[in-house]
């Protein structure tokens, strides 16, 4: 019977063995067999379908990953899951595994800071050029491309300043072009878009954020199609890049309810950026909230909800007192990370932004990060209100 996500994530591994109704957390290096026979039986078994999981050895998972990747394969509707220790050992992976000397990838220009260290720094050292594009203008996408292109990879919406792309057009012009593509879906989860449906061959997110949802583990997927699985694979065995049985307990335990928490960080989200849009002082909220803007069409074109992550473009010659309206917020936390069940605000500098090519910020404006979380909105709303008497 298919069943709806909701109801998938609720019923799926549930331990009759144990009798528990989340799988017990296995913890093993050696995995002890009954004889050699069953070793060879496994590995036999893993060489037949690679997506069974090869339970020899605790690096290669036990029940408990494999019960997570399971959930993850289905809810990406995926060829295979990979769990990583984190979310940037997902976009490592996704990169590593498709790129070779000499070749170029095209790399969203908001990308997460990280990730653009990774593609702009430390990918010089295997002779990998990064070209960043311009997320609000598919042309400049388009006109980069190069024989030498091997990977697309894009972050939607990007990071802080939350732009949306057209996807099946990135899509198409890859698949035209023969070149890998790539997304990190963090933000949206494939609970509310489905890359690997759309065309993707290979879908990130970081499952410290809303899989988790309680800001206390750390954790990343990465879901790939039948296409680059083989490739994947192998530089996933090369790089040990593995998640821990206890924090793949965590983050199963987290999902169980990311469908009731999304949509509540949506509702809340939706209220405060539509009182946000409505201060003087704010002169954008990025978020997909205004029906005739370009963010909002390329949102509702892919997406079924939207999360609690938001950026706030503020304009003001005093930088301090943009800093003492963050510091007047009593319900948000001052933290990296976001997808957890609280509030969060972060002031972004030029350097947290990294290098862009593209965010035209002038001098008097500011770019805040706000995560809103699952208090009462109007709770949120009128610390915000208050906080931002503080900006001058
Ligand atoms: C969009 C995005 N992708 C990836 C990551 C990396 O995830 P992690 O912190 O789990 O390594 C982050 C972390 O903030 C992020 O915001």
């Amino acid at each position: 019977m298919k069943t709806n996500l909701r109801t998938f994530i609720k019923h799926t591994a549930k331990d009759f063995h144990n009798q528990s109704v989340n799988p017990p957390v296995v913890r093993a290096s050696t995995i002890i067999f009954k004889n050699l026979q069953e070793i060879e039986k496994t590995q036999k078994r893993y060489l037949k379908d690679p997506r069974s999981g090869n339970f020899d050895y605790g690096r290669q998972g036990t029940s408990t990953t494999h019960a997570l990747q399971r959930i993850l394969q289905e809810m990406e509707e995926c060829y295979k899951v990979y769990l990583t220790p984190t979310g940037f050992g997902a976009v490592f992976l996704a990169v590593l595994s498709v790129i070779k000397p000499g070749d170029e990838i095209l790399v969203t220009d908001s990308v997460y800071s990280p990730t653009r260290m990774l593609a702009q720094d430390y990918l010089k050292k295997f002779n990998v050029k990064s070209i960043f594009y311009d997320p609000t203008n598919f042309d400049d996408l388009k006109n980069k491309i190069s024989a030498k292109t091997k990977l697309i990879l894009v972050e939607n919406p990007g990071s802080n300043t939350f732009e949306f792309q057209d996807l099946k057009k990135i899509v198409s012009l890859a698949k035209k072009h023969k070149i890998y593509t790539a997304i990190d879906n963090t933000w949206g989860t494939p609970y509310l878009i489905k890359p690997i449906k759309l065309g993707f061959d290979m879908s990130i997110v970081s499952a410290t954020k809303y899989y988790s949802g309680h800001s206390d583990v750390m954790g990343g997927s990465l879901a790939v199609n039948k296409r680059v699985f083989k490739l994947v694979e192998t530089t996933n065995r090369v790089t040990g890049l593995r998640l821990s049985p206890d924090d793949a307990y965590f983050i199963l335990r987290g999902i169980r309810t990311l469908d009731v928490r999304m949509d509540k960080h949506y509702s809340n989200a939706l209220k405060v950026a539509k009182f946000l849009s409505k201060q003087k002082k704010v002169i954008k909220v990025c978020y997909p909230y205004k029906t005739n803007s370009q963010r909002y069409r390329l949102w509702k074109k892919y997406y079924s909800g939207a999360s609690g992550l938001m950026g706030l473009r503020i304009k003001s010659k005093n930088k301090s007192s943009v800093k003492s309206f963050i510091n007047s917020l009593k319900f948000f936390g001052y933290g990296y990370s976001w997808g957890g069940f609280e509030s969060l605000a972060l002031y972004q500098n030029q350097k947290q932004l990294g290098a862009r090519s593209y965010t035209n910020l002038k001098k008097d404006e500011h770019i805040i990060r706000l995560h809103i979380g699952l208090e009462d909105p109007s709770d949120i709303i009128n610390d915000l209100k208050q906080a931002l008497k503080k900006i001058k």
